[in-house]
């Protein structure tokens, strides 16, 4: 899992191969590299560790300038992050020069065959094969030869490939693995991911499987593998070049948590009008009879997808009365049910190229069943493969841990259920006129929110900077929004923090309680409140520290905790959207007073193409 970027053109290729590579760096930041053409002759720099590495590094010892090039951060899967594994990677004779992402799953069975063949092997990477086919296939064009090589590779991959016998062009394949061009004036670009295009064009076209881009001589030709020429077709970016900036704030992820509001608004505007819910797109895909029809709803997700996954769950069981189940991405082809055409299956993906997901997707498609995806990334595998795709309008997400992201998914979804239930005329369809009054105020209980409890978290994340140990309790939606405030520590804090329903800590875990342990209890179901009070009591009871979050009005909680935290109240569905902030912001601030990168955590992507 890393990030590819490619630039052709008349300006100098390395300040703007930089710079999309600071900007595709979420996806991986073990090692990074850069190979720059003058035309005539190309030279490669590259090392371990983030950008600013490579940026000294090329202080150090200069690039030529060149007017073409190839990047490359990488998040290690085969073979440590070291110089040697670092891409651009390069054969015996370094003709062929290789950025790649994902994983050549065959690899081991090629690698044995060139090595037979003659070929002298550098690193331990699945990559490293690729230059060595290119050369064991050479026909003197590029293009051609990558278009022998392509089918002999198995796995997912976005590819990158120079020749030092063809200095002026670029290849570029993408295999279930994203890849995206940029077209500029006289320009072109190549990345992994929108974000990084934005301050050069907003003019782009992914890369579809079985498709080869070539640049050279400023401009783009897109084929097919059989040769035929394909008018590639741009589409035009919403995103601006301010929604990648940081401004004013130290951390894209505080950025991003503030940006919520304005997220969930732009998520309801389009949908929410006259007390009704309009999802057009799925108009298209069912009439009334096809939803009544219906037997089963199938979540699917991986990471804070997941944990959004288990909260629309929740909100699609109060009004439809239909069996849903919530499955991990990476385990679904294993676990899943028998399905059938009547099986509504979700898709849930920020970032639309999550490996796992796409699998499941493919998995969930060979049964026939009507596949919605719910992604933030126009254009995205996982949208071009769904029936139908709902877009969340968050704007780009730069930090690895969600925050807009996920509550868009919870809005949307809460969108969805809605929309079902009328169309389906399911039982909870009486609920729906209390919580659409409900949903139009959530941007502004959002800001609430945040302005109610950043200094209070903030204050505790100082207190408890010494802490080791977490522990998150709530019942129902609470208990499942704890899971998600668990791994946002774990991500970005790297706290042990672990979240367990309110009522199960007497059934073993109460035995870590200790003296002043950290024990945050989520309060905000009023139809559970009492019970969880109960268990609330247990755990002071065993002096542990606790901090309570609950809705204003609620005086009960207080008198149990040590501290308290109010947000506002609103319809018990939407309430892990607005307890979501406190979280997020004690994630963040526990990150920071520990020293941490919390953009960039350790050993973490944004986006992991590899399953
Ligand atoms: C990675 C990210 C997580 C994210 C997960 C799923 O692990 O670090 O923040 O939740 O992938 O990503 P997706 O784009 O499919 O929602």
């Amino acid at each position: 899992m890393s990030g590819i970027v490619g630039y052709l053109g008349k300006r100098n290729a390395l300040p703007i191969l930089l710079d999309c590579l600071d900007k595709v760096d979420y996806r991986g930041y073990d090692s990074a590299g850069v190979a720059v053409s003058n035309l005539e002759h190309i030279e490669l720099r590259k090392t371990v560790g983030r950008i600013r590495d490579l940026r000294s590094l090329l202080i150090r010892e200069p690039l030529h300038k060149g007017t073409l090039g190839i990047g490359h951060t990488r998040w290690a899967t085969h073979g440590t992050p070291s110089v040697t594994n670092s891409h651009p990677l390069t054969g015996c004779d370094e003709r062929f020069i290789v950025v790649h992402n994902g994983i050549i799953e065959n690899y081991p069975y090629l690698k044995r065959k060139l090595i037979k063949q003659g070929h002298d092997f550098a690193t331990e990477t699945d990559t490293e094969v690729i230059p060595h086919l290119l050369e064991e296939h050479d026909t003197g064009d590029l293009e051609e030869t990558v278009r022998i090589i392509i089918p002999m590779l198995k796995g997912s991959f976005a590819l990158a490939i120079m020749s030092k016998e063809q200095p002026g062009i670029i290849v570029a394949v993408s295999q279930d693995n994203p890849l995206v061009l940029g077209f500029g004036k006289g320009e072109a670009f190549l990345a992994s991911d929108i974000p990084a295009l934005l301050p050069l064009t907003r003019e782009i076209r992914p890369i579809k499987n079985g498709e080869i881009a070539i640049l050279s001589e400023g401009k783009v030709t897109l084929k097919n593998m059989d040769g035929t020429a394909i008018e590639p077709g741009h589409t035009l970016i919403e995103w601006g070049l301010q929604d990648v900036m940081l401004q004013d704030y130290e951390h894209y992820m505080l950025k991003e948590i503030f940006e919520q509001p304005k997220a969930i608004q732009e998520t309801l505007s389009a949908r929410l009008k006259e007390d009704r819910v309009f999802l057009p797109e799925l108009d298209e895909l069912w009439n009334e009879e096809e939803i009544k029809s219906l037997t089963r709803i199938t979540i699917v997700a991986s990471g804070t997808s997941y944990h959004s996954g288990m909260i629309g769950r929740k909100v699609l069981q109060k009004l439809l009365n239909l069996p849903i189940e919530v499955n991990f991405s990476s385990e679904f082809r294993y676990e899943h049910p028998e399905l059938t055409e009547q099986n509504l299956v979700i898709i849930l993906s920020q970032s639309g190229e999550t490996a796992d997901t796409l699998s499941a997707l493919r998995e969930a498609k060979k049964y026939g069943c009507p596949v919605i995806a719910i992604t933030n990334t126009a254009g995205s595998s996982v949208s071009r493969k769904a029936d139908c795709t709902l877009y969340t309008k968050a704007g780009p997400e730069m930090a690895v841990a969600s925050t807009k992201a996920y509550t868009s998914q919870l809005a949307i979804l809460v969108l969805l259920a809605i929309w079902l239930a009328e169309k389906g005329g399911w039982h909870g369809a009486e609920q729906i006129p209390e919580l659409l009054k409900w949903l139009k105020r959530l941007p502004g209980d959002v800001e609430s929110t945040l302005i109610m409890t950043q200094d209070a978290i903030d204050q505790f994340a100082q207190l408890t900077y010494d802490q080791e140990n977490i522990f998150l309790i709530g019942r129902g939606l609470d208990y499942v929004l704890a899971l998600e405030g668990a791994l946002k520590l774990q991500e970005v804090a790297y706290i042990h923090a672990d979240a367990y329903a309110a009522g199960e800590m007497k059934h073993g875990t109460m035995a870590l309680i200790t003296p002043g342990v950290p024990v945050i209890a989520l309060a905000t179901q009023q139809e559970v409140l009492e019970k969880t009070i109960s268990n609330i009591k247990e755990v002071k009871a065993r002096d542990a520290f606790v901090i309570g979050i609950t809705t204003v009005g609620d005086d009960l909680l207080a008198e149990e905790v040590d501290e308290v935290m109010y947000i506002p109240s609103t319809h018990p569905l939407l309430m892990p959207i607005l307890a979501a902030v406190p979280l997020q912001l004690l994630a963040y601030y526990s990150g920071t007073v520990r020293g941490h990168d919390v953009d960039r955590p350790r050993n973490l992507a944004k986006s992991l193409t590899v399953e």
